[in-house]
């Protein structure tokens, strides 16, 4: 194993090292038993069968029974204790990546694969549990068998064990060979795991998109994954059982090599036969032992894969909160030259922009012109621009972030309903806000239809609030904001699904709720633009054109194009 994660599995087992110390001694005394199960075998025959004593039958079997009772004991605590001793760090684990991805920086989640991710979780988890488990239920364990039983041999009949180590160093080679194959194919069935995870994630979510249009290409990208996936299960069983015949056969060639020179010198008088039978079970075990131990070691090159991929996770990188308090805005802000790429993509191009404290300001363009990635900077979902963003006198990234989110309240295009009550996705947006408030909020936003459902605030919403039409689902969104009260409020067309009717009205609640914020509006509708004070144009990372609404359709410009293409809808 490699060295880092040898100590990555030390730092988490440490905790539970008492377990493992009693599940170790419940080994010690499974092996010892063992022992001497073999050892009495030559009293059985030589005692018992052939000089036909019957104290030393009575002897022998109070021996069995005794023996056998410490050697379960032993076997209960191993099998229970080390499982016991993986939960809990398995436990460790999940709750330890789950905060790691809470607190993740923004750009992780652009630059990763969220299949991937998930994958991660679960089957390389799952995969992490059973394996570590096989190592240390039978891996630690049978390390003290054969220590015992190789002490038993020698004791036996030094001679005899020379012929069975014979056999070691074929075993080893075997090992080596079929060690490094299961690795490399243990590594790609984790990939081709990650891919399966992923594009199933995918069709479940986009399943009605899925249904619309031609599925052909879904299911022939599916078969391409699932077959391979298939040919690397194939690969993974098909060395790891050719591995086992051939130790197998390794071990009963080594058996008759025994059988072969035992035989001999039973004939020729200078063996007993109770100490031939008592070498020979111990020689099985020992083979067994062995072989469990060799295919310990096959697993634990197929671990190494495995703890890179849940490391991965642990290791991703994390949100700093420190800084100064973003305590609400006085002045202004300020995009100063904002340049930001992603993925070689210029998507802001040099933004600069000046919004005073408490104005009220439209943003308008062409889509995937930028506007949302703009906005989102300012509560530091996107930190990798170029460039400065003030707010007052202090650059973005100098508040601490957490501040920052809390004071500056938005409504994205994507609206995020979890699968619980009405009244817990509201508490995200202030988690002791009384019954009365959030009604108060509801009626702002004018999501009304909450009161209709059959449990009101009590109604469990679905996965991704699957019961609700976009425009609930949006309104939703809007009574979260309500609650929160934040101080800069960022409008990402969250209200587009909504009729012209209600929308104007809970546009109404909002401006008159935020009368003293600043509000930064994104919306392609003229009658709500005409309720800000200033619109600004974005075209293709950069502001193009700004004023009111009036100078704008006088200047005949983008803006006048925009809206005269958009017809109806602009007429307002
Ligand atoms: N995570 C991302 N990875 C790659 N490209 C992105 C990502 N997010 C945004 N973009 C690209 O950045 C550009 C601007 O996106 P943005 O969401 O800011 O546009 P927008 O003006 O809000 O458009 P719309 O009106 O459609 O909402 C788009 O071309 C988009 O493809
Ligand atoms: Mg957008």
């Amino acid at each position: 194993m490699k060295e880092n994660n040898f100590s990555f599995l030390w730092k988490l087992f440490k905790p539970y090292s008492y377990l493992m110390l009693f599940a170790i001694f419940g080994g010690i005394i499974e092996s010892l038993a063992m022992a001497g199960i073999v050892f009495i075998i030559k009293n059985i025959i030589d005692d018992v069968f052939i000089a036909k004593d019957l104290t030393s039958l009575k002897f022998v079997v109070t021996a069995i029974v005794v023996i056998a009772f410490f050697k379960q004991l032993g076997f209960f605590m191993r099998d229970y204790l080390y499982p016991l001793a993986i939960f809990k760090v398995v436990r460790n684990i999940r709750a330890d990546i789950y905060n790691k991805i809470l607190n993740a920086e923004p750009s992780f989640f652009v630059d990763n694969n969220l299949g991937d991710i998930l994958s991660r979780i679960t089957n390389d988890l799952e995969a992490f549990t059973k394996t570590v488990k096989l190592l240390s239920v039978n891996l630690i364990t049978q390390i003290f068998t054969v220590v015992a039983m190789i002490i038993v041999l020698i004791y036996r009949d030094w001679q005899l064990f020379l012929i069975f180590l014979v056999s070691v160093p074929f075993l080893a080679l075997a090992l080596n060979y079929f060690g490094n194959k299961r690795k490399k194919y243990s590594q790609r069935l984790r990939e081709s795991f990650a891919e399966f995870t992923q594009i199933i994630n995918q069709i479940l979510t986009g399943i009605e998109v899925v249904k619309l249009f031609d599925k052909k290409p879904f299911i022939a990208l599916f078969q391409k994954i699932n077959n391979k996936l298939y040919h690397r299960q194939k690969k993974d069983i098909f060395y790891e059982s050719i591995y086992l015949a051939v130790v197998e056969f390794i071990g009963y060639s080594a058996t008759a090599a025994i059988v072969f020179y035992g035989g001999y010198r039973i004939i020729s008088g200078n063996l007993s036969t109770g100490e031939f039978f008592s070498f020979l079970g111990g020689v099985v075990i020992l083979i067994n032992s062995l072989q469990v131990l060799q295919r310990g070691a096959v697993q634990i090159k197929a671990l190494n894969p495995i703890i890179d991929r849940l490391r991965f996770l642990l290791m991703i990188p994390q949100e700093e909160d420190k800084g100064i308090e973003f305590k609400g805005l006085k002045e202004k802000i300020l995009y100063k030259d904002v340049y930001l790429k992603i993925k070689e993509n210029q998507i802001l191009n040099g933004i600069n922009l000046r919004i005073k404290a408490g104005e009220k300001l439209g943003i308008v363009g062409l889509t995937g012109s930028g506007k949302s990635t703009m906005v989102k900077i300012l509560p530091a979902l996107i930190k990798n621009y170029q460039g400065e963003v003030f707010l007052d006198e202090h650059e973005l990234r100098e508040y601490r972030v957490s501040s920052l989110r809390k004071r500056i309240g938005m409504v994205s295009q994507d609206v995020f309903i979890f699968n619980d009550t009405v009244r817990n996705n509201l508490l995200i947006a202030k988690p002791d806000a009384t019954d009365e408030e959030i009604i108060q909020a509801l009626k702002k936003a004018k999501a009304d239809f909450v009161f209709k459902l059959e449990k009101g605030l009590d109604t469990v919403l679905g996965e991704k609030g699957s019961r609700l039409s976009g425009g609930e689902r949006q309104r939703l969104s809007i009574a979260r904001i309500f609650l929160k009260r934040p101080n800069i409020l960022i409008i990402d067309e969250g209200t587009s699904a909504l009729d012209v009717k209600t929308e104007e009205e809970v546009i109404n609640n909002i401006f008159s709720e935020f009368e003293k914020n600043t509000i930064l509006m994104i919306t392609h509708r003229l009658k709500i633009l005409e309720k800000t004070q200033r619109i600004v144009v974005i075209d293709k990372g950069k502001i193009v054109e700004e004023g009111t609404k009036d100078e704008l359709i006088k200047k005949k410009g983008v803006f006048y194009r925009f809206i005269t293409i958009s017809g109806e809808k602009f007429k307002g």
